[in-house]
């Protein structure tokens, strides 16, 4: 089968298309045909070697790249009983999905509902359930909050500005280009400034005053982080959940009492979706609501294997807007 192999980290140069033999899923494995894949950040770290440490996510050489896909079930290894041949499905958090068949543990595997695409399942599973955390489980979104995201028009933002939304959330939001905040502002955002710290506090007093956000969502970390901390109210809550600028140096616990007696955390998905309930939950509503029209996943780019790299090179260009997808094989539905 093709895939996409690193054999050692570096730049674009080292992501290669080669032929290897189709796996075979062993005991509670299933094996996935897959029609299309995410591209990801996450796949832009991994290639850099960010995960060559040992800790979470940790990867090791060669590995075959991709951390998201969706496809039809092919075969299923001992003891496996949720899942059979034919099945419709999508995962995250397994690599090696950038290949035409990858091997799955059959608890990472989630339904993909009859009346969705596998492209928009391939798209909008990792995202969606990052946005449907954060949302409902660290930042505890309802009616009279106000929250500002950063990076509006991206992947996981333009799905958490909708959920705040529908949970009665008001959103305030920044982006780097006046096409980007105009994708923000159809998502939900009521108000969208770039990145400078003056603009940023401008916007926040002209729609809520001098109090504050209650919330901060910031995937830009180094270059975003301070303005941040000045945008909340006192005792709002801080949530970096990336760090696409750069990472930020430590902080002094003292800040946070400085700037308002601050909460801040430091979120990481697979701590939210530790069992496989959770994440078939927070999958079947993010699904059943891009089934339903209620949530729009917008597919910036299809790529195929010999332009994966450039998928690559418009995510740290900071050209992708929303979701770029890598199709495997379009002919399975
Ligand atoms: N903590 C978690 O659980 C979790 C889970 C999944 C992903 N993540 C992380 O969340 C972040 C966002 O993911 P995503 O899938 O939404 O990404 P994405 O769609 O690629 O969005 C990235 C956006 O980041 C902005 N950005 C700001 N500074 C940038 C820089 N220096 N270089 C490149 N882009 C920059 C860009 O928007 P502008 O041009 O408007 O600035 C870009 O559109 C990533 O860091 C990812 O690893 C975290």
């Amino acid at each position: 089968m093709r895939a996409i192999r690193i054999e050692r980290y570096g730049g674009r140069e080292v992501l290669e298309e080669v032929g290897v033999d189709v796996p075979a899923p062993g005991p509670g494995e299933v094996r996935v045909k897959l029609a299309y894949a995410g591209i990801n950040f996450m796949d832009v770290y991994t290639r850099r070697g960010v995960y060559a440490k040992p800790g979470h996510y940790a990867a090791s050489l060669p590995l075959t790249l991709g951390m998201e896909g969706a496809g039809r079930v092919d075969a299923v290894g001992e003891g496996v009983r949720a899942w059979k041949p034919g099945d419709r499905v999508a995962w995250c958090l397994v690599r090696g999905s950038h290949a035409e068949y990858a091997v799955v543990p059959g608890s990472k595997l989630v339904a993909v509902p009859d009346g969705l695409g596998l492209d928009i399942a391939a798209a909008a599973l990792f995202q969606g359930i990052t946005a449907h955390y954060l949302v409902e489980d660290v930042g505890c979104l309802r009616s009279g909050l106000w929250c500002l995201v950063h990076s509006g028009s991206g992947g996981i933002a333009q799905l958490l500005i909708q959920m705040a939304r529908r949970r009665g959330a008001r959103v305030l939001a920044t982006a780097s280009s006046a096409g980007k905040a105009e994708v923000a502002r159809s998502r939900g955002a009521e108000g969208v400034s770039g990145y400078e710290s003056e603009a940023v506090m401008a916007l926040v007093q002209q729609h809520i005053g001098e109090r504050g956000v209650d919330v901060v969502f910031d995937s830009a970390g180094a270059d975003t982080f301070d303005t941040s901390l000045r945008a909340l109210r006192t005792a709002g809550l801080m949530v970096l959940y990336g760090t696409n600028s750069g990472k930020v140096p430590p902080i002094d616990p003292m800040r946070l009492a400085d700037a308002g007696s601050l909460f801040f955390t430091r979120p990481r998905l697979a701590d939210y979706v530790a069992d496989a309930a959770t994440l078939r939950r927070r999958a079947k509503d993010v699904f059943d609501a891009l089934a339903a029209g209620a949530l729009s996943v917008h597919i910036s780019g299809v790529h195929d294997f010999s332009t994966l790299a450039e998928g690559h090179r418009q995510l740290e260009a900071r050209e992708s807007i929303g979701k770029s997808v890598l199709r495997i094989d379009s002919t399975v539905v």
